[in-house]
């Protein structure tokens, strides 16, 4: 048997302690993992696609297993153009399930050869959402242990350019 990749498709706006926790389980499992940045998601994102690919790449620089790339279109087609065998997707709290169902049964209809993995975060990283972090910044919270140094200080500066 070949070696086993999987696709960890998602916004990535910014990473967050919440993707890479899902991203080293998902290294547990398959041989390789490929980190499919969405180049245009639907909520407009605050960072750029570069950016976006850039603070992931900076947050796991020792991970030979990892890849990092972008894309658009259907993330079922991108999952078979890198040679993906499943989608991982994280969990964290109920309210996840019924959006991360849906997409599954679609990305299945679409393409029952790829299949949709879950994972769970760690505890402490069930309630950090990308969303939640740039709402906490902007309203002036601590987000520094919910993200790494390198989403922190992206914050800031894009936050400092008054974007
Ligand atoms: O990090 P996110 O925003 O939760 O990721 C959502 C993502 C990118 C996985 C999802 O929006 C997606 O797969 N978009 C690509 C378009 C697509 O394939 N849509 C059909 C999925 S049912």
């Amino acid at each position: 048997m070949g070696e086993r990749i999987a696709l960890y498709p998602g916004s990535f706006d910014p990473v967050t302690r919440g993707h890479l926790d899902i991203l080293e389980r998902a290294c547990l499992v398959f041989d390789r993992v490929v980190v499919g940045v969405l180049g245009n998601p639907s909520k407009s994102p605050l960072f750029t696609t570069e950016e976006r690919v850039d603070l992931i790449r900076r947050s796991i620089a020792d991970a030979p297993q990892v890849e990092v790339d972008t894309f658009d279109g259907l993330t079922v087609d991108f999952a078979q153009r890198v040679g993906a065998i499943a989608i991982v997707r994280g969990l964290r709290v109920t309210s996840d399930f019924e959006n991360e169902f849906q997409m599954t049964l679609m990305n299945r209809r679409l393409n029952p050869d790829v299949h949709t993995i879950f994972l769970m975060t760690s505890f402490s990283n069930v309630f950090i959402s990308s969303s939640i972090i740039k709402e906490v910044f902007r309203l002036g919270g601590a987000i520094d242990d919910a993200v790494p140094p390198a989403s922190a200080e992206a914050l800031r500066r894009k936050f400092a350019q008054g974007d």
